[in-house]
């Protein structure tokens, strides 16, 4: 069986990782396997190279994807579409395993639809934002590394008695926000999914200032707002010394993490498991611990829902 393996979207933390589960596990089964260059972009040019064992040494610790990316507009046409797939077809590649966001998994489900490519997706975004999955690629180190930046500043902003603003990233997703706050003791997370009212987040600020606390941390979500435009706002309802962060770029870099690592060994096992087994088109996924597939199509138009109790967790626990 000969399969396609590509990386689409915005890098993640492990999608290296993934891409060397997934050639391991083909050829332990026998598989051949093909790594397309920078995503769609590269199926639709026919940029392909044929994928042995050691093609994926040494990259299991390192950020971004050997394959690169590319963000492909031509998958939003039909006839881009239809190239894509004339490639596979003529290359005679059976399974395209596609390690992706939300856009790339609609690339792949269209594959599926239109012209009956078997494909395999895998989470592989740092935004955490596809409902069927409780964590995607990347989300974990992104939140690590948003972490250590929080730490950073804590130690400043005390000092001088400031409030920081820092934005994370996550487009139209608040869980980087909602998990680098919480995990760093934020005061105020700002996310998309809820309004915020600034009388209530210059009330929280006075109530912790009055009762010891010398500096705060307000973590905004790029969807919501950007950190300029929130610290422009607070300011006009403060008299505290404000200072803004954009992490922006940073978030997408560095070596996994233990978690994303593991992630990237299961999931991309599965999707090999899955081609072999040929089940069809799949996402592959984690749920309560527990890895998971489930029908592309249907993954793709699941909704994300807010995690409104973990929201109020830190409503509750940071003051
Ligand atoms: O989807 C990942 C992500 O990092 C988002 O959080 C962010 O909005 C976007 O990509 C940034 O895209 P680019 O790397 O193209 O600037």
């Amino acid at each position: 069986m000969k399969i396609g393996l590509l990386t689409s979207g915005g890098d993640a933390p492990g999608m290296n990782a993934a891409i060397r589960a997934v050639v391991r596990t083909a050829l332990y089964y026998g598989m051949e396997v093909f790594g397309i260059e920078r995503g769609f972009a590269g199926l639709i040019e026919d940029k392909m190279q044929p994928m042995n064992m050691r093609s994926v040494s040494e990259i299991i610790n390192r950020g971004g994807t050997m394959l690169r990316t590319a963000r492909c507009c031509e998958m939003l046409d039909k006839e881009g579409r239809k190239k894509a797939a004339s490639v596979l077809e003529k290359r005679g590649i059976e399974g395209l395993v596609v390690i992706g966001g939300d856009g790339s998994f609609r690339g792949a489900k269209s594959l599926t639809e239109e012209f009956g490519v078997s494909t395999i997706g895998i989470p592989g975004t740092i935004d955490n934002d596809l409902e069927y999955t409780d964590y995607t690629l990347g989300f974990d180190t992104a939140v690590n590394t948003n972490i250590n930046i929080v730490n950073m500043l804590r130690d400043t902003m005390n000092s001088h008695e400031r409030i920081s603003v820092v934005e994370v990233m996550g487009r139209s997703c608040g869980d980087i926000a909602l998990f680098t706050g919480i995990a760093s003791g934020a005061e105020i997370i700002i996310v998309p999914e809820i309004r915020y009212d600034m009388e209530d987040v210059v009330m929280r600020i006075d109530r912790s200032r009055k009762s010891g606390k010398h500096s705060n941390i307000i973590v905004v979500a790029e969807g919501a707002c950007s950190a300029e435009e929130f610290a422009s706002q607070l300011k006009e309802s403060t008299d505290y010394a404000v200072r803004t962060t954009t992490i922006g770029h940073i978030q997408r870099g560095g070596s996994p993490t233990m978690a994303d690592r593991m992630l990237a060994a299961q999931f991309g096992n599965k999707a090999i498991r899955l081609l072999k087994e040929k089940t069809g088109s799949r996402a592959v996924g984690i749920k309560r611990n527990k890895i998971i597939d489930m029908d592309i199509i249907e993954a793709v138009e699941m909704k994300k829902r807010f995690n409104y109790e973990l929201y109020e967790t830190l409503q509750m626990i940071s003051m």
